[in-house]
């Protein structure tokens, strides 16, 4: 799989959306990673519709929305139409046929569809929905905040790639990934790296994303 890089813009200079899509997609990210909170499923609020579809007008990159929302299944089609192009929801908040549900909409709305674990979620819980995901995202701190101590992951991560086996999925990893911790994740499989702190609080953003990028790439096994 194609490693890719996908700073959260939710880290950024939120004074200066304009200027940090410019910085993001100047350092060559490949994604624009949208954290939805809800204030419900984390203790936190972010972004809604009207900011997705500004970013959208700002710029080409894929955005890939992070639905920590109870209740993602209500705004799928919106957030088609506000320019999603990746939508991940977490395993916990609906029975698993609910949730099978959503991701088969995510898809018909020509969008990937992703499913998200947070850190106690055991690996196993991706097995009902392998076959109905183009992506599958490892939290590696508990979703609700950027600037969190990283937790290491990687026994989930390889235990989700033997599962994934050689169907075209992708593995996603979230919270406190930097050069340091990317390439613990990249050994054990992981292909896709949300940047948040690091990439923005960086003094030199390309400079951070490019350095997540190599040594993950030196690490990932192929
Ligand atoms: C946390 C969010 C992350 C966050 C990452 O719930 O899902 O995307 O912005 O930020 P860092 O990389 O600083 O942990
Ligand atoms: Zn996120």
């Amino acid at each position: 799989m194609k490693i890719l890089t996908a700073p959260s813009i939710f880290a950024a200079d939120l004074a200066n959306m304009e200027k940090e899509v410019r910085r993001t997609e100047l350092s060559g990210a490949d994604l624009i990673h949208f954290d939805i909170m809800d204030g419900v499923y984390v203790p936190n609020m972010s972004f809604g519709f009207d900011m997705l579809k500004a970013i959208r007008k700002l710029t080409q990159l894929p955005i890939d929305a992070h639905m920590m929302t109870v209740h993602p299944e209500m705004y799928i089609q919106r957030l088609s139409e506000c320019g999603a192009d990746i939508v991940t929801v977490h395993n916990d908040i609906a029975p698993e046929e609910q949730i099978k549900g959503m991701l088969e909409s995510i898809n018909s709305y020509g969008m990937m569809a992703g499913i998200a674990l947070k850190p106690k979620v055991p690996a196993e819980a991706v097995l009902p929905f392998i076959d109905c995901v183009d992506m599958i995202l490892v939290m590696t701190v508990e979703p609700g905040f950027s600037g969190q101590k990283f937790m290491d992951m990687s026994d989930k991560i390889r235990e989700i790639k033997k599962y994934i086996g050689s169907r075209n999925i992708s593995i996603e990893v979230d919270g406190g990934i930097k050069a340091e911790t990317a390439p613990i994740c990249a050994e054990a499989g992981a292909n896709v790296f949300v940047i948040g702190s690091a990439a923005y609080a960086a003094p030199s953003m390309k400079d951070a994303v490019e350095n997540v990028r190599s040594t993950a790439a030196a690490a990932y096994p192929g």
